[in-house]
């Protein structure tokens, strides 16, 4: 079982703390949202994730944070200032400001408005995404010298750091880049909760390959990243991937293949049910060449006056000189979270007949891994007695302390967060030194003795 709809997952994650709507005492600002203290967890478990599978666990890929703010004339040569736009139509009826590539066409191959069905659409001209600032004490909005962006992906300052990387690090192609960081679009139509945002946070690895291997390694990282997205808990049933077509790879892209999740089970047609998690784009030679001082055009004229380096490698083995082709795998933090959401929501009717949520999170994912819940808050030592084991066990797992209600209650709170295991500590414990592990997707119960609680939960977290 999966979450029937997105909704469920909104007021889930509102009712318990994973993501509430931001700046929502005066009144929200639409598709903002802040993460909670279960919400930051998560999404820090899914960055840990990426990084130890990327840059920890192979020999072959390093790690960046580059700024949010560029020069530029990163985004001039790059591209974004001509071509980052989506085609935008507003409809004559109703109103509403609509992305036309999102639109359906009727019989007539006419564009249809999402929100009225009306034909009578403008004609569709080109919103840019890059939201603008600007740098420093400036009098005029509008000053070019002063004029800046919030990056609208993170590879960008992944390419400029090309030669700085290689040079550093001493690496031999073929390598990679590896960043994790925040990226600003002006959507359009953002909504469909953490779905599609105006501020939203990327993992993007560029892996700089020599041209004649880029096809493999491309296939490589599109049979990898379906691994990695499986091992966080998301089911196959609810994976597919999307070869893109001529008309819709970017200019600079060989070949793309989107890794789509179903993220609107509740659509009675299934085509419309999938939307893209993430994507994984051959890029060729397309950014390093852009952004080198080096290339000329056919009239012989550099096709970049601006940059100050070569960004070309010199293969010592063939003694040739070449731009390195780019494989990207890119992610979003925040759909990957959402996926993960759906797919851990799972619902069981206890003997009572009441029915229960349980998030299915896989132990690395979870937010909590264990919570410590005494049976008597009023009994000093068996208080005590939880409270140390709940010390013991922090360092090595997040783990938390919990007398607030019933224990039916604090289990159906644990089950509805996803932590793998509660520990209880009762009367009993007091005379056996032991306690009772209960397993979330199992409610089974067992009995373990303190001294050895941790080196199990270790095992059975893999922590
Ligand atoms: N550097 C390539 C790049 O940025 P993209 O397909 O535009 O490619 C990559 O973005 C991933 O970033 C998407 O697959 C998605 O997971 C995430 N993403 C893009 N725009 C987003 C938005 N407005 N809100 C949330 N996530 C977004």
């Amino acid at each position: 079982m999966s979450a029937p709809n997105i909704e469920t997952i909104v007021s889930l994650s509102k009712r318990r703390g994973f993501v509430y709507p931001a700046s929502e005492i005066y009144g929200g600002l639409g598709s903002s949202w802040d993460y909670g203290p279960l919400g930051v967890e998560l999404a820090n478990n899914i960055k840990k994730s990426w990084w130890n599978w990327l840059v920890y666990e192979r020999d072959d890929i390093e790690g960046i944070d580059s700024s949010i703010l560029q020069n530029r004339l990163v985004w001039k040569y790059s591209g974004h200032e001509d071509t980052f736009s989506d085609p935008l139509v507003d409809c004559r009826e109703c109103k509403s400001r609509l992305r036309q590539d999102k639109l359906d066409q009727d019989a007539e191959g006419k564009y249809v408005c999402s929100n009225c069905g009306s034909t009578d659409l403008t004609d569709p001209r080109p919103f840019n995404l890059m939201f603008r600032t600007t740098i420093g004490a400036v009098s005029d909005d509008d000053d070019p010298m002063a004029l800046a962006y919030l990056r609208p992906e993170t590879a960008q300052g992944i390419f400029a750091n090309f030669a700085n990387v290689l040079n550093t690090s001493r690496r031999k192609l073929p390598f990679g880049i590896a960043q994790i960081g925040k990226a600003f679009r002006n959507e359009v139509t953002p909504g469909n909760f953490i779905f599609r945002t105006r501020e939203f946070e990327q993992m993007e690895l560029e892996y700089f390959v020599k041209p004649d291997e880029a096809a493999g390694a491309h296939q490589d990282w599109i049979d990898g990243f379906d691994e990695w997205i499986r091992s966080l808990g998301i089911s196959g049933e609810n994976l597919k991937h999307y070869e893109q077509s001529k008309h819709e790879l970017a200019h600079y892209a060989e070949r793309t293949v989107d890794i789509l999740y179903r993220f609107f089970p509740e659509r009675e047609d299934e085509e419309k049910q999938w939307d893209e998690l993430m994507g994984i784009a051959n890029r060729t030679d397309y950014d390093l060449r852009v952004h080198s001082k080096k290339p000329e055009d056919a009239d012989g004229k550099r096709i970049n006056p601006d940059s100050t380096e070569d960004l070309s490698y010199f293969d010592t083995a063939t003694n040739e000189r070449f731009y390195p082709y780019i494989i990207e795998p890119s992610v979003g933090v925040n759909r990957t979270l959402l996926a993960v959401m759906m797919d851990a929501y799972t619902e069981r009717t206890n003997d009572k007949g009441e029915t229960r949520v349980i998030m299915k999170l896989t132990p690395q994912l979870a937010p909590i891994k264990v919570a410590v819940l005494p049976l008597a808050k009023n009994k000093p030592e068996i208080v005590e007695m939880a409270r140390r084991l709940k010390k013991d066990l922090q360092p090595s797992m997040r783990a938390i302390y919990d007398d607030t209600g019933g224990i039916g209650k604090l289990y159906a709170r644990q089950d509805e967060i996803g932590t793998p295991f509660c520990v209880t500590v009762d009367h009993e414990s007091l005379e056996d030194n032991a306690v009772t592990v209960r397993h979330r997707d199992t409610w089974e119960q067992e009995r373990i003795s303190a001294e050895q609680l941790k080196g199990f939960l270790q095992e059975k977290l893999d922590v």
